[in-house]
């Protein structure tokens, strides 16, 4: 296993360029399934879930060829609707394989995605929804049985606004007879990017990026070229890092209006934050406030972004709150930050958060995605050493060069092996 070692103390300083949203990339592609021509995909980011969703599509029988950040797919040749367990318990995201494998081939046998380190994550919204369009499930040592002759369009009401629920479902409606109406959506940028592709294939919805999408299903999907947004996660990262070292940092190839909630924020803690068309400007030079902050789904503040936040806000000015409202085990690395001398207290979704303390080197454990990247967020300003970020798969599943891109920025962080 590898390690990132880093030691704190220097303002980030430069531009960082972003690259595509994992989270789009991997609908996206699982979305090729959904007609038989080769599909080129652009601005792919090279990461660990994206390698394993192409090893799942070939599994299943289809050919990729993956140079730099583009890819391309054919699945022609796909002769299996099985997804692996092996797989599949590396990737919850294996899940968005559900809809199209249902929509192409009938059938789909896919390992339940079980909880994982942020929350019990079930996916009973999925199969619901895809009941509803005629689809049969049956679960069955530990696999989701699904198979459905023809899918049929249905009125859909989703308890829960769910980001790969919504996908699956716009997956199975785009080729399914007759109308899908999917209300209390998710509008967040990846499923819109998702629905602008399927578009561009020659899908018919409309609503996406509201809580009420409506897709009348197609005959036939074509195939096309197309470029995935850039990850508004990474960006806000980036943004995040810049501030807590008292840097300032150009962050190009974004879009600023996805991260319209993390910049508010920051601007309430007295960091300055100039939006452009497709660059944010970070610059923090002076004391930052802590300010409350509340996760919600888009365009609320993202959950994806609390624990690097957090970590911000343990070396600014005052107290605050931060609540958690989407997953319901999002404070692992509460301990972590703890351990690096951080004042937290967690009573249930909500963490009281006292700042100004600073914050010390130590080694500490990377937990999920996010909460590995605040803990490298914390060793950027931690003072005393060396701070050891250990089991940082967890980094590579999600941001693509992170310590080559910090390099970039001025900081002092190498990775090795443990
Ligand atoms: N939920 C259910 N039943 C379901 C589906 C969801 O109860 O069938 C609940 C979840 O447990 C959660 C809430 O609904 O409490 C919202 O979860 P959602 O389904 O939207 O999450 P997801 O689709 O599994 C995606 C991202 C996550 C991101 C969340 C929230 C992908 C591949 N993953 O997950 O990204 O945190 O939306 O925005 O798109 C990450 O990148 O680190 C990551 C965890």
């Amino acid at each position: 296993m590898e390690k990132l070692v880093i030691k704190g103390g220097v303002s980030l300083k430069g531009v960082v360029k972003i690259s595509g949203a994992k989270n789009a990339a991997l609908p996206c592609i699982a979305a090729s399934i959904l007609q038989p021509e080769p599909i080129k995909l652009l601005r792919i980011p090279n990461l660990k879930d994206v390698k394993t969703i192409l090893q799942i599509l070939e599994l299943l029988g289809c050919q990729y060829q993956w140079n730099g950040d583009e890819v391309l797919i054919n699945t022609k040749d796909i002769k299996t609707y099985e997804c692996p367990y092996d797989l599949v318990r590396t990737m919850r995201a294996s899940i968005l394989f559900l809809g199209p494998l249902l929509s192409r081939l009938g059938r789909a046998k896919i390992s339940l995605p079980g909880g994982c380190a942020i929350g019990a994550r079930p996916v009973n919204l999925h199969l619901k929804a895809l009941e509803l369009m005629g689809a049969e499930m049956q679960l069955e040592q530990g696999y989701i049985y699904a198979k459905a002759k023809k899918l049929k369009g249905a009125d859909i009401f989703f308890d829960i606004p769910t980001v790969t629920g919504t996908e699956n479902v716009m997956m199975a409606a785009v080729l399914a007879e007759g109308k899908t109406i999917i209300r209390n959506a998710a509008s967040e940028p990846e499923v819109v990017d998702l629905a602008e592709l399927l578009r561009a294939m020659g899908a018919d919805i409309q609503g996406h990026g509201t809580d009420t999408i409506v897709i009348e299903g197609v005959k036939e999907l074509r195939p096309v070229i197309y470029t995935i947004i850039p990850d508004r996660i990474e960006t806000g990262t980036y943004m995040i890092a810049a501030a807590i070292t008292q840097g300032d940092v150009s962050i190009e190839d974004c879009k600023p209006e996805h991260v319209g909630a993390l910049a508010k924020k920051l601007r309430e803690a007295d960091v300055n934050v100039e939006l452009q068309k497709d660059k944010i400007r970070v610059c923090a030079n002076g004391e930052i406030k802590c300010v409350d902050v509340k996760t919600m789904p888009y365009p609320g503040f993202p959950t994806d972004l609390q624990a690097q936040f957090m970590a911000l806000m343990c070396v600014s000015k005052g107290a605050c709150v931060i609540e958690e409202t989407i997953f319901e085990n999002r404070f692992i690395h509460v301990a972590e930050l703890r351990r690096m001398g951080a004042d937290i207290e967690v009573s249930g979704n909500k963490a009281y958060v006292k700042g100004k303390t600073k914050l010390l080197a130590a080694p500490v454990m990377a937990t999920d995605l996010r909460a590995s990247a605040s803990l490298v967020l914390a060793g950027l300003v931690a003072e005393g050493g060396y701070t050891e970020v250990r089991r940082i798969y967890h980094l590579d599943r999600g941001y693509e060069a992170l310590e080559k891109k910090l390099i970039g920025l001025g900081a002092t962080i190498w990775r090795e092996r443990e």
